[in-house]
């Protein structure tokens, strides 16, 4: 073959991998099989390459204040269900609203992959949280101080709280 039809042998192969699919889920969200433990069947792919999709359910200030850029002050990740695992994708477009102890309201939507965060806000622990999702709501009932919301609401929670921060 020459080197010519071996590229674009390649270019068709490249091709068959359903990029409208893909583009549609976003960047690094590839469409796995549902779980009991990933109920959207979305999965990110991409290992700890940065992206604002990235490890869903993770504690992202663990890095995202330990030196790795951004410097986030705050970060989380609403899921579909309470047992989800870390990687699975959650629910895009919730509303996440914190209020802090000044009475100061900051609002976030979440991604593809159902993360939000958010930098150099000024955010005042302690706070409360608010979802809004389709006319619906869920509050934490609850003032909490620490800006890392995936550390107490991991698969199993943490320090009380009930798993994982679940869309409303
Ligand atoms: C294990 C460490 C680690 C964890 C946990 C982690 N990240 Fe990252 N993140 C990285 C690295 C490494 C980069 C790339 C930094 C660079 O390029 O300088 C990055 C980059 C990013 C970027 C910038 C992407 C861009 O396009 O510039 C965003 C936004 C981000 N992470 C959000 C998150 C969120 C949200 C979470 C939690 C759900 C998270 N990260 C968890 C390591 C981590
Ligand atoms: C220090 C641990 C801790 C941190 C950090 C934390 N939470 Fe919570 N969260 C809890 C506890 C404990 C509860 C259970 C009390 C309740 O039901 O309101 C809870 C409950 C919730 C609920 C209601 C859950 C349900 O199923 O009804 C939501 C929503 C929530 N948290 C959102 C957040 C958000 C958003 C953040 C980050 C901005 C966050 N939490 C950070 C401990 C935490």
């Amino acid at each position: 073959m020459s080197r010519w039809s071996s590229a674009l042998l390649l270019l068709a192969l490249v091709g068959c991998g359903d990029p409208e699919v893909e583009d549609a889920l976003g960047d690094g969200l590839e469409r796995v099989e549902v779980t009991d433990t990933c109920t959207t069947g979305i999965q990110w792919s991409k290992g700890v390459d940065g992206s604002p999709n990235m490890l869903p359910g993770a504690n992202c200030l663990d890095c995202h204040q330990g030196g790795i850029q951004p410097n986030l002050e705050v970060a989380g990740t609403v899921f579909a269900a309470s047992g989800d695992q870390d990687g699975c994708a959650g629910v895009e477009g919730v509303t996440v609203e914190i209020t802090d102890v000044a009475g100061d309201v900051f609002t976030f939507k979440t991604n593809a992959a159902g993360n939000f965060y958010g930098l150099a806000l000024g955010i005042e622990p302690p706070y409360r949280a608010m979802l809004r999702y389709q006319g619906r709501e869920r509050p934490m009932n609850f003032e909490v101080t620490d800006l890392a919301c995936n550390r107490c609401h991991a698969q199993v929670g943490v320090d009380g709280a009930p798993g994982r921060i679940e869309a409303p």
